[in-house]
């Protein structure tokens, strides 16, 4: 397994916001989380980043346990964060976002042939690069801390809600690129969604979470069809 939580909990003070929640991920997997606003979607992916502690329960990644290390020390075993609503930095323009996704790692990855690969991924960012982050359109930003999260050539890809406020053409779009990126490049990607359809489409198996607990799991194909997800996520 890449990643392997078993019965983890995040508290914020005195309210539950994952409750001895379980989840895998093999090698070149792409698995998704759906639930409502709320669930404990952001928590669940916060935690496994390190910017949240957990309460109780384990995280571990390739195998070591990762729930004490640091955020940073994370990012340097391979986990990147896509985070919700794409939080890109508005000061920096295009180019210098995507940069600091290298930092510290520049030297060691083909940073101009990254770059231009994901520049043709996502053309408006190339044609913006020179722009600050906070004149791009919300699509466009998520698409930037998609590159940003991308040069640095990550193991697995952690996506919060990436179709947030976007027109359903985008979230197509971004939705396609995601799927790309695994099918294609071999990258394990967990993404975390309210756009059960989307999600459901592209991923490989998923979990359904209600209230931080996980209340359904299986393939994506099988959960598209069974009636409960139906009903409460397809509005079918
Ligand atoms: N920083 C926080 N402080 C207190 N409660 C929080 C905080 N962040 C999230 N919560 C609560 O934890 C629960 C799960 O939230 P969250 O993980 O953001 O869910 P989702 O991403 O699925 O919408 C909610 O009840 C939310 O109000
Ligand atoms: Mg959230």
């Amino acid at each position: 397994m890449l990643l392997e939580i078993s019965d983890l909990s995040v508290f914020y003070g005195d309210i539950r916001a994952v409750d001895g929640l379980s989840l895998s991920l093999k090698e070149g997997e792409l698995v998704s989380v759906i639930g409502a606003n709320g669930a404990g979607k952001s928590s669940l992916l916060n935690c496994i980043m390190g910017i949240v502690p957990p309460r109780g329960g384990s995280i571990s990644f390739s195998g070591d346990d990762i729930s004490s290390l640091p955020v940073h020390k994370r990012a340097a075993r391979g986990i990147r964060f896509v985070p919700e609503r794409a939080r890109v930095f508005p000061r920096l323009s295009v180019y210098e976002n995507i940069l600091t996704g290298a930092y510290g790692i520049r030297s060691k990855i083909d940073f101009p042939g990254k770059l231009q690969w994901l520049y043709s991924l996502f053309p408006v960012l190339e044609e913006r690069r020179n722009q600050l982050a906070s004149t791009l359109s919300g699509g466009e930003q998520q698409m930037l801390a998609i590159s940003r999260a991308l040069i640095a050539e990550p193991k697995l890809l952690l996506v919060d809600e990436v179709s947030m406020g976007l027109m359903p053409v985008l979230v197509d779009k971004v939705f396609d690129v995601l799927k790309m990126l695994n099918r294609e490049h071999g990258l394990s990607i967990l993404l975390v969604e309210q756009n059960a359809l989307a999600s459901l489409g592209i991923s490989h198996r998923s979990y359904v979470l209600e209230t931080g607990r996980i209340v359904l799991e299986g393939a994506s194909a099988d959960l598209l069809k069974d009636p409960k997800v139906q009903e409460a996520y397809l509005g079918l």
